[in-house]
């Protein structure tokens, strides 16, 4: 009983105001599930806060929720239909519900680097992406970095084979359900927040994501090892009701974008850096990175690769071409 009293009065502090919001301000609520420190998405929505409270104080005042605290992904998007909270930046494998194109993003091996994701983003294609929602009632604001993703699991991961059998946690995406099935492992989708549990405990066996969220969440302490596939990316879009951003008066909403447009650009110039300090900052704390030979990193392309064409319908061939064309 004294450590649910302890959750719960640690809960509600966490949900009281934190940015200290004045009277007459326009609370603008930004809830999401990782870390904020040393974290591409926790330092963007700091940034994004601390210039919101600054340069519109007495209009606005923004209040970040992180660590899954407010909402898991599951109930954000649904949270911010019903006007419950105003942001999020959830990962595009988060938004299967509401958009069928954002798969192009989970398919193994699609952009080579981040350097195409972004370009790719930036195409007339990946900004059409952005407004794909707002018939359902959410508006795309900006996408942010995070990285390319890498397999981890209680055994070594060297060559697709030794997943086999294996049970794999995945973000709730058919996509990442089909490739996991593409390698003989059997995938399960679960919340963010419940990972490091499950891996600890051995409801599944093994987990795919980034160096940001493999530090975060030091996945390292319950695992055998990463593995360097660098297999799909993991990104996000910033997003927000249509009804909200109405709401706003235009110049309110003017400058919010504005602010927020140079958040975006400013933190995703910087990804590079703060995926290769989460590499560091993993094999700092102990954990243990298995580098690919090329012709091992050749046989998982084999075997994942295959899976683009259960879902060429949902993505669109024109966007495959142009993704394919920036990668060349
Ligand atoms: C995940 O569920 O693994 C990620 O989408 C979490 C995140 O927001 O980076």
């Amino acid at each position: 009983a004294a450590t649910a009293l302890a959750l719960s009065v640690t809960a509600s502090a966490a949900l009281a105001d934190p940015a200290g919001c004045d009277a007459g301000e326009m609370v603008i609520k930004f809830s999401h599930v990782t870390n904020t420190d040393k974290h591409p998405k926790g330092i963007a929505a700091e940034l994004l806060k601390t210039r919101v409270n600054e340069q519109m104080d007495g209009k606005a005042c923004m209040e970040v929720y992180p660590n899954s605290t407010l909402y898991d992904d599951d109930k954000l998007l649904e949270a911010m239909l019903q006007g419950d909270v105003q942001l999020g930046a959830p990962s595009l494998s988060k938004f299967e519900t509401f958009t069928k194109v954002f798969r192009i993003f989970d398919l193994p091996f699609m952009f080579k680097n981040m350097e195409a994701v972004d370009a790719f983003q930036a195409s007339d294609n990946g900004q059409a992406m952005m407004s794909s929602m707002e018939r359902r009632g959410l508006a795309g604001l900006g996408f942010w970095h995070n990285g390319l993703k890498q397999f981890s699991a209680n055994k070594p991961l060297l060559e697709p084979e030794d997943a086999k059998g294996l049970k794999f946690r995945v973000q709730p995406s058919d996509v990442l359900v089909a490739q996991m099935e593409a390698l003989g492992a059997s995938p399960q989708k679960m919340a963010f927040s419940e990972v490091y549990g499950a891996l600890q405990q051995g409801v599944v066996d093994g987990q795919e994501n980034t160096w940001s969220n493999t530090l975060g969440q030091k996945y390292y302490e319950v695992q055998d090892g990463i593995t360097e596939t660098n297999h799909g990316v993991l990104d996000y879009m910033v997003v927000a009701s249509v009804d909200w951003l109405d709401s706003l008066d235009e110049g309110t909403r003017d400058q919010f974008l504005e602010i927020l447009d140079g958040v975006t650009k400013e933190r995703n110039a910087a990804i590079a850096q703060v995926d290769a300090d989460a590499r560091q900052g993993v094999l700092d704390a102990g954990g243990v990175i298995r580098e690919l030979t090329p012709e091992q990193r050749a046989d998982w392309v084999a075997v994942m690769k295959p899976v683009w064409d259960q879902f060429t319908d949902d993505v669109g061939q024109d966007n495959i071409d142009a993704a394919q064309a920036i990668n060349a």
